[in-house]
């Protein structure tokens, strides 16, 4: 009986032709195939511009530099999401302010946030966590105290909130392509978007060391170039997007009917997580029957070592305090089997 993992990237003929063309062209990095999936990923999730870039990390640091936020400026965090999230922050200079999650949907609390801005608040970055919409209340809020509005869709490709996409629902968004992503592009990658036409050509200049046609540099930028065979698998893999999602919200609604989606919202199961008492034992027993399991996110990002100097430390955020350690990610995959959704089935209904 095979192991069933959590992730399962996708690869295939036409992926495999994509990457050697792209190879074979000998043009690897500044090419047309970075551009063409640039202007393919905005027209599909509805941003004005987005660039590629090398990870969804990549990204979030692209997007503090685009905001121009650095040294004495703080931006809202939730206190549960990937440590990409509040590191991309402290790595400006700038300080995380780490917000509470919502008890039902995970996301940062909207109470929370509206707590936690001061005068030197200069963006939220909301968390489409495991593929689940950030409320729309985050939206107004950053709209009334003139914030922006940072997404952090790198595990949300297709998610939509009021009818709009993740990647046009903030100012910016940043996505990633992580093998184990919704989509992925043969090596790390991530995408960087906006909704703001006065971001774009800045977006285009910070991924090439801030330099513009001429090759001068014209701001601080660095090297967060896409290469040009990741380009063309990530457009191969982009045909595809919508399908897999609708196979992710049908196995989603097959083995999970106590996983909430928020209303006026689609989820995208990046991941589907139980919120378990005995997390230890329902991962062991997963594991005994050749099923993959895990906690996604065991430690809130403010009680990590990185931040054992930052002012909410020892602070409790009590919902994440609460949740870290119970959420437990099982297998919601595109490529699941019928087979392998009843074994899963069998492993949730024992
Ligand atoms: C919520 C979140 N933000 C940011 C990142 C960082 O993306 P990458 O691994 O591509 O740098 C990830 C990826 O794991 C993530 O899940």
């Amino acid at each position: 009986m095979s192991r069933i993992p959590l992730a399962r990237p996708f690869w295939d003929e036409e992926c495999e032709r994509a990457a050697v063309n792209a190879l074979s062209s000998g043009r690897w990095v500044k090419g047309p195939q970075a551009k063409a999936f640039g202007s393919e990923f905005a027209n599909w999730c509805g941003a004005v511009a987005a660039v590629p870039c090398q990870s969804g990390s990549a990204a979030l640091w692209a997007a503090m530099r685009l905001l121009d936020i650095g040294p004495g400026d703080e931006v809202i965090v939730p206190g549960m999401t990937f440590i990409a999230t509040a590191t991309a922050v402290s790595l400006v200079g700038a300080t995380p302010v780490f917000a509470d999650i919502e008890g039902d949907f995970w996301c940062i609390c909207p109470d929370d946030v509206e707590r936690k801005i001061t005068p030197k608040t200069k963006a939220v970055i909301g968390v489409h966590i495991f593929g689940q919409p950030f409320s729309h209340r985050l939206k107004e809020i950053c709209k009334i105290n003139n914030i922006a509005l940072i997404e952090d869709a790198a595990q949300a490709h297709g998610a939509m909130l009021n009818g709009e996409m993740a990647g046009s629902i903030g100012d910016i968004a940043c996505f990633s392509f992580f093998p184990s992503k919704n989509m992925a592009v043969g090596g790390g990658g991530g995408m960087i978007t906006t909704t703001r036409a006065d971001l774009a050509d800045r977006m285009r200049r910070l991924v090439d060391h801030g330099r513009d046609d001429s090759l001068e540099s014209i701001e601080l930028g660095t090297n967060l170039r896409m290469s040009e065979v990741s380009a063309a698998i990530g457009r191969i893999q982009l045909k595809h997007i919508d399908d897999w999602t609708a196979k992710r919200r049908a196995n989603a609604s097959i083995l999970s009917h106590d996983t909430k989606a928020r209303p006026n919202s689609e989820h995208s199961w990046h991941q589907l997580c139980l919120l378990r008492d005995d997390a230890e034992s329902t991962i062991s027993n997963f594991n005994e029957v050749g099923i993959d399991a895990r906690v996604h996110y065991p430690i809130p990002c403010n009680r990590h070592q990185v931040y054992s100097e930052h002012i909410q430390h020892e602070v409790s955020l009590p919902v994440c305090d609460e949740i870290a350690h119970r959420l437990v990610a099982i297998p919601v995959h595109p490529s699941l089997t019928d087979e392998e959704l009843d074994r899963i089935n069998s492993a949730l209904n024992p």
